[in-house]
């Protein structure tokens, strides 16, 4: 655990998290990193991460971390001859519908998403066929085969750019309830939405805004748009997790809560050791599937490699590529 070459080799690592990971538990996770950098050399391997990874993945071993709109756009670009994916099952998909020629692997095929189980592609040609004409929005948050019944998708980074793209007075928005009403109330567009909803944001409360700010006086509130309304409502500011993190960097709030999953938090921390980061987290027990092991496995055992069926990847592609040109 931890020989003395390999902190010697690690040390420059852990100096960046070591305000989120104490001293001890970091010889746990320095053979893991080391052995990591040496295999991603190895492979010609890069790692993208979600900003909801742990810091030991997101500040240790990432070359590519950001929201999902930035991980779609940057897959794109990656000179690499393999892809891990440090997030879930969706982003390694979407990855690979990028990225055809090149290996994409998922450390944890387990890594789902319950917005992209609320919904089949079965039910989405039902939305079609009772609205018809009707543009269907997707969010990224899906599985392949409902992104190709699809007429573009969104994140929560682009999702009222997307709607507004389109010139039409009504759209469907699938699959998450609480991001199709929360830009309802930004945009005159009409949006029909469906009853999904992230297992994660849909617990904060209205209430527990109130409470926060009765507790932490000062405390400024950033909400994911995944949130119930009515959090929103009671937020100074709703953003994906990548404009979340933006605004803490320029707008620097001296006390501040990111009402979203956990390892956020300690993510922007990292880089903000002088703000006071209030901690109310929810887990997504789909992202906390990941971890430096199965990283490592997933590189020296080239698993599990994600696969679209043929016969749907040009089409699902396609609703991505379509939110890509949106700017
Ligand atoms: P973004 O990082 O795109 O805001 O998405 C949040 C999320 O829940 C991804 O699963
Ligand atoms: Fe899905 Fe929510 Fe977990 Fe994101 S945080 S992967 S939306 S369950």
């Amino acid at each position: 655990m931890g020989s003395t070459e390999v902190l010697a080799r690690t040390a420059p690592i852990y100096e960046r998290v070591k305000r989120v990971i104490p001293p001890f538990e970091w010889p746990v996770f320095a053979d893991d990193v080391d052995a990591i950098l040496r295999l991603k050399r190895e492979r010609n391997a890069v790692i993208l991460a979600h900003n909801y990874q742990t810091p030991e993945i997101f500040h240790g071993v990432a070359d590519i971390v950001g929201d999902s709109l930035a991980l779609a756009r940057m897959a794109m670009n990656v000179d690499a001859d393999v892809i891990v994916l440090a997030g879930v099952h969706f982003m390694a998909e979407t990855a690979k519908l990028l990225n055809p020629s090149k290996t994409v692997l998922i450390p944890d095929r387990e890594a789902g998403c319950s917005l992209a189980d609320s919904i089949t592609p079965a039910d989405v040609r039902l939305l079609r066929q009772r609205y018809p004409g009707v543009p269907i929005i997707t969010y990224v948050n899906t599985s392949a085969a409902v992104k190709a019944e699809s007429d573009i998708c969104c994140t929560s980074g682009n999702a009222r750019a997307v709607v507004e793209s389109l010139g039409v007075p009504r759209v469907i928005m699938i699959p998450d309830e609480y991001l199709a009403r929360n830009i309802a109330a930004e945009t005159d567009v009409e949006i029909i939405s469906w009853a999904g909803h992230c297992e994660v944001h849909e617990l904060f409360t209205a209430a527990e805004v109130r409470q926060l700010r009765a507790d932490h006086p000062g405390v400024v509130v950033l909400a994911h748009p995944e949130c119930p309304p009515d959090v929103l409502a009671e937020a100074d500011f709703a953003g994906s997790t990548a404009a979340m993190s933006d605004y803490v960097g320029t707008r620097k709030p001296p006390r501040v809560v990111l009402l979203t999953e956990c390892s956020m938090s300690d993510n922007v921390a990292v880089q903000h050791p002088e703000l006071d980061f209030i901690r109310p987290c929810n887990l997504c027990p789909h992202m906390k599937r990941i971890t430096l092991g199965n990283i490592r496995d997933a590189l020296e055992q080239n698993r599990h490699e994600v696969q679209v069926d043929p016969k749907l990847a040009d089409r699902a592609r396609r609703a991505v590529e379509r939110m890509l040109e949106v700017r």
